[in-house]
């Protein structure tokens, strides 16, 4: 606990000045490609789930104290279920009468004493988890509506773990040089970062969902799989003038038959994992390097470009940010075509059809002046706050024991072989504890 507090007084300053550099360049172009409000037509799909403005919905400040009530504490934890909303349920209750979600049993994660993860998360009574009954992305089972692969030719741009601190010269980055990512975001991490929520939003990148709290999704229940998505969909959806999410990628990679049915079948949301992993998210954890990620991006980028990349990397950090920055000179000049994940599977939102955004007819005044107000240099003190703990999160060393063996022997990586470039296995499975460790700072840095 103390050491933790010393941690967040020790990050204050690094994480104030970071935030006064990342908005000395305000002058670049913005794209507003989303920038006015949306509501989707009265009959659309989403529409009982996610309510319109004016329809009895309100759209506070971003970053407002209002606007970060209306979400669940950014705890490291599930969403409590007394939160979630009766419309949320009904329609997984409606989905799963109609047998559309199937009934798998949920896994469990293996842990040593010290509570580090220390395996793939496991199915009760040897099940074989790349039967079609399960189909576990961990476990490399591809299921027919999933994106793991991009097109012949292309280099899908993505970031998961959003936003955060260094998320904002990652997105200077992307504007200087026109190009468009897919975030994949952590709902908490929104509530806590919202200023750069809205960078990511304002420069025109796809907010796609990477749920709540990070958790390994097959281990949970439906109800708590419908309170990860539909939270981090809700505070994109009520920060955005309106707009619905239309891609998922689970943490770690794992995701199976009955967690991708509740995404599409309750939510509409569309599952995309990876066919390349920079395991950036190790360097932090002292288990891998920029050099190892740059080795790795140049066998791949100088290999086929069949299937097109899509590989997986993070904001996490600067040194992260970097993994791509770094070598954005190399996808360019060895022909990659670059695209978002929207741009090559459809649109980022249910509700809205490319760059045709009708302009809601209702009052979304509160959201309206929000939006506007995005390239103010003003911040609010609980974004300066979290920016700060998130901090502490990405700089506090841990040694983390890897094994990522599994029992069943139908493992196709470790966690020492980084050139294993198309396993979700490893993945971020520390990303956990990242999620987890930004909202206990959190707690203590409040309390
Ligand atoms: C990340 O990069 C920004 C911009 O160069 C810099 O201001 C900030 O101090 C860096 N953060 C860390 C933790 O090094
Ligand atoms: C910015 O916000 C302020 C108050 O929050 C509001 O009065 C003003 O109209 C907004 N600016 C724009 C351009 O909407
Ligand atoms: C890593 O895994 C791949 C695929 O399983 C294998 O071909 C390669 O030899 C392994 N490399 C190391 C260093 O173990």
């Amino acid at each position: 606990m103390f050491q933790h507090t010393l941690l967040c007084l020790a990050f204050i300053s690094v994480a104030t000045q970071s935030f006064v550099i990342a908005h000395g360049g305000h002058g670049h172009k913005i794209r507003r490609r989303y920038f006015q409000d949306w509501s989707q037509p009265h009959d659309h799909s989403v529409n009982k789930l996610f309510k319109r403005g004016g329809d009895g919905a309100q759209y506070p400040e971003v970053g407002s104290s209002d606007w970060a009530a209306k979400y669940p504490p950014a705890n490291g934890k599930t969403p409590d279920q007394s939160l979630t909303p009766k419309e949320w349920l009904d329609a997984l209750n409606v989905a799963v009468a109609a047998g559309t979600i199937p009934a798998v049993d949920r896994t469990t994660i293996p842990r040593n004493s010290a509570g580090d993860v220390t395996g793939a998360p496991v199915y009760p009574k040897n099940q074989d988890p790349t039967g079609p009954g399960i189909c576990s992305a961990t476990y490399q089972c591809r299921a027919a509506d999933d994106v793991w692969d991009g097109p012949d030719g292309t280099f899908a741009i993505s970031f998961d773990d959003g936003p955060l601190p260094s998320t904002s010269i990652l997105v200077d980055f992307l504007k200087q040089n026109n190009e468009i990512a897919t975030h994949f975001m952590i709902g908490a991490n929104v509530r806590n970062n919202p200023q750069r929520f809205l960078d990511v939003f304002n420069y025109g990148g796809d907010c796609a969902v990477h749920t709540w709290s990070h958790p390994y999704m097959t281990s949970l229940s439906n109800e708590d799989i419908v309170a990860e998505l539909g939270w981090t969909m809700q505070i994109i959806h009520d920060s955005t003038g309106g707009k619905v999410p239309k891609m998922w990628r689970p943490p770690t990679g794992d995701a199976d038959v009955r967690v991708r049915a509740i995404a599409k079948e309750v939510f509409g949301l569309k599952t995309v994992i990876w066919n390349r992993d920079s395991a950036d998210w190790r360097i932090s954890l002292g288990q891998q390097t920029l050099d190892g990620v740059n080795s790795d991006m140049d066998k791949w980028l100088t290999g086929p470009k069949t299937p097109g990349l899509v590989v997986l990397e993070h904001e996490l950090t600067n040194l992260t940010v970097q993994g791509f920055t770094g070598n954005y000179p190399k996808i360019k000049s060895n022909g990659w075509n670059t695209k978002s994940l929207a741009q090559l599977f459809g649109d980022a939102y249910q509700n809205v059809n490319g760059d045709q955004v009708t302009p809601a007819s209702v009052n979304h005044q509160a959201s309206g002046n929000a939006l506007l107000n995005t390239t103010s240099d003003s911040v609010s003190s609980t974004t300066t706050t979290s920016q700060t703990i998130s901090s502490v999160a990405t700089s506090t060393p841990r040694t983390a024991t890897v094994t990522t063996s599994s029992s069943s022997g139908t493992s196709t990586s470790s966690s020492s072989n980084k050139t294993n470039s198309n396993s979700a296995l490893p993945s971020n499975m520390f990303s956990q504890w990242f999620a987890a460790i930004f909202a206990s700072t959190l707690i203590i840095s409040l309390s």
